[in-house]
C-alpha cells in the first residue's frame, strides 16, 4: 500500500496525520474544500517533513471533481476526515450538516466503489456512545442516543459503512472513535486553528492564555465527578495521528470491518486540565463557574485495550505535554495560519 488519499487533510487532525503518513513513507494526496482550514498548512507540513504535499481544492459534494482524483491517481486507501464538526452549528443548520457529512461520504463511497478501491478509514467520535452507563467505554457499548445532528451524522455514517461492508466483503473499513483530541505538533508549526469563538475546552483555554478572552467559563461544577466538573479522555493529536498509521496495517491485513476507540484511557476534569495547563506553561487561567452546557455528559473515557492488542497502538503523551504543545502552537501563531 503506497498512495493514501486523505480527505479533509488540511484540518486539525488531518494535517497531523499527513505528517505521520509522510514520515512513515506513504505517498499522500489531500483533498479539502478549505471550509474550515487554510492551505497555508501545507507549507508548514513541508517545513516539518521536507516533503511537498500534493493537494487539491475539491468538495466532496462535487462528484465530477472528486472522480477526477481517482482517475489521476491509483489510490490504495482513503482516510476520510472531511466533515463539519461544530456541535452548536449542527443544531442550527442540521440540513447542512447531514448533507455535507452524509452526502459527502456517500459520494466518496460511490466513486471508490466505481474504481474498485475498497479500503477506508473513517473518523468517528466518542459522541456516538451518548451518555455511557459506566466507564471506561469499550467498543461494544450501545451507540445512538446522540444529543445533536453532528453526533447523528457520525452514528449514521457508521451504520452506512457497516451495511456496505456486510453487503460486500471486499471492503476493509476501520472506524476510529476519537475521544478528545488536543495538543499540537511539537514544532509549533501546525495545530488547532478554530474559527471564531472556540466551543472546545483547550482552544478556549489557549485563547484566554494569550489574552483574546478574559476568562474561561467552566460549565457546571455539580456533576458526580471528583471535583464536580466534567471528565473527559484528552488525547494528544500526534498520538491520534499515529493511530491512523497503525490502522493502515489492519487494512492491509484485509480485516473487514473493525472499530477502535482512540483515547488514553484516563479521565481529567475541566479543573484538572486548567491546573495542568497552568503548571506546564506557568500561566494563570482565570475562570468562573457557569451553569451546565446543554447536551454535556458528566464523564467519558475509553477502554484502550482493543486498539492496544489489535493495532499495537497506545497513546504515548500525557496531559502536561498536551498542554505544553497546545500553548506552543497558540503562542507561535496568535492569528492562526495567516
Ligand atoms: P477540521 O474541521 O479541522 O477538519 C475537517 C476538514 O474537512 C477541514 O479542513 C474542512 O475544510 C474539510 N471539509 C469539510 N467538509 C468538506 C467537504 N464537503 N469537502 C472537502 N473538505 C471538507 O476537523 P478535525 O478536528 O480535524 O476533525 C476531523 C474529523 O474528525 C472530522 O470528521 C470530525 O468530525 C472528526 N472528529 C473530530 C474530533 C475533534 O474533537 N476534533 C473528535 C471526534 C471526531
Ligand atoms: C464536544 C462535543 C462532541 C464532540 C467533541 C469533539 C458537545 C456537547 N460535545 O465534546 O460532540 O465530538 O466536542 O469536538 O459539544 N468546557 C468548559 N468550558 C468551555 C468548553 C468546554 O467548561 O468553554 C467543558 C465541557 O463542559 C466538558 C469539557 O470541558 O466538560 C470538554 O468539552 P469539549 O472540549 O467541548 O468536548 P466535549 O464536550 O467532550
Amino acid at each position: 500500500m503506497k498512495n493514501i488519499l486523505v480527505t479533509g487533510g488540511a484540518g486539525y487532525i488531518g494535517s497531523h496525520t499527513v505528517v505521520e503518513l509522510q514520515k512513515a513513507g506513504y505517498n499522500v494526496i489531500v483533498i479539502d474544500n478549505f471550509i474550515n482550514s487554510n492551505e497555508l498548512v501545507f507549507q508548514r507540513i513541508e517545513k516539518i517533513t521536507g516533503i511537498k504535499v500534493q493537494y487539491y481544492k475539491i468538495d466532496l459534494l462535487d462528484k465530477t471533481n472528486l472522480n477526477s482524483i481517482f482517475e489521476k491517481y491509483e489510490i490504495d486507501c482513503v482516510i476520510h476526515f472531511a466533515g463539519l464538526k461544530a456541535v452548536g452549528e449542527s443544531v442550527k443548520e442540521p440540513w447542512r450538516y447531514y448533507n455535507n457529512n452524509i452526502t459527502g461520504t456517500l459520494n466518496l463511497i460511490e466513486i471508490m466503489n466505481n474504481h474498485k478501491i475498497k479500503n477506508l478509514i473513517f473518523s468517528s467520535s466518542a459522541t456516538v456512545y451518548g451518555n455511557p452507563q459506566i466507564v471506561p467505554i469499550t467498543e461494544d457499548f450501545p451507540t445512538g442516543a446522540c444529543t445533536n445532528p453532528y453526533g447523528w451524522t457520525k452514528f449514521m455514517i457508521e451504520q452506512i459503512l457497516k451495511d456496505i461492508q456486510k453487503s460486500d466483503n471486499d471492503w476493509n473499513i476501520v472506524i476510529l472513535r476519537y475521544f478528545n483530541p488536543i495538543g499540537a505538533h511539537s514544532s509549533g508549526l501546525i495545530g488547532e486553528n478554530p474559527n471564531g469563538i472556540p466551543n472546545n475546552l483547550m482552544p478556549y483555554i489557549t485563547q484566554v492564555a494569550i489574552g483574546k478572552r478574559p476568562e474561561l467559563s467552566v460549565y457546571g461544577n455539580d456533576y458526580n465527578t471528583h471535583d464536580g466538573t466534567g471528565v473527559r479522555d484528552y488525547i494528544h493529536v500526534v498520538d491520534l495521528a499515529l493511530g491512523h498509521v497503525k490502522a493502515l496495517n489492519k487494512i492491509e491485513q484485509k480485516a473487514g470491518l473493525c472499530i477502535y476507540n482512540l483515547g488514553t484511557g484516563k479521565g481529567y476534569s475541566v479543573l484538572d486540565v486548567v491546573k495542568n495547563f497552568e503548571i506546564a506553561n506557568g500561566i494563570k487561567i482565570p475562570y468562573s463557574i457557569k451553569p451546565r452546557r446543554l447536551g454535556d455528559i458528566p464523564t467519558c473515557y475509553s477502554c484502550v485495550d482493543k486498539a492496544k492488542v489489535e493495532l499495537g497502538w497506545e497513546a504515548q503523551f500525557g496531559i502536561r505535554k498536551m498542554c505544553e504543545d497546545s500553548w506552543n502552537f497558540q503562542k507561535n501563531n496568535p492569528n492562526g495560519y495567516q
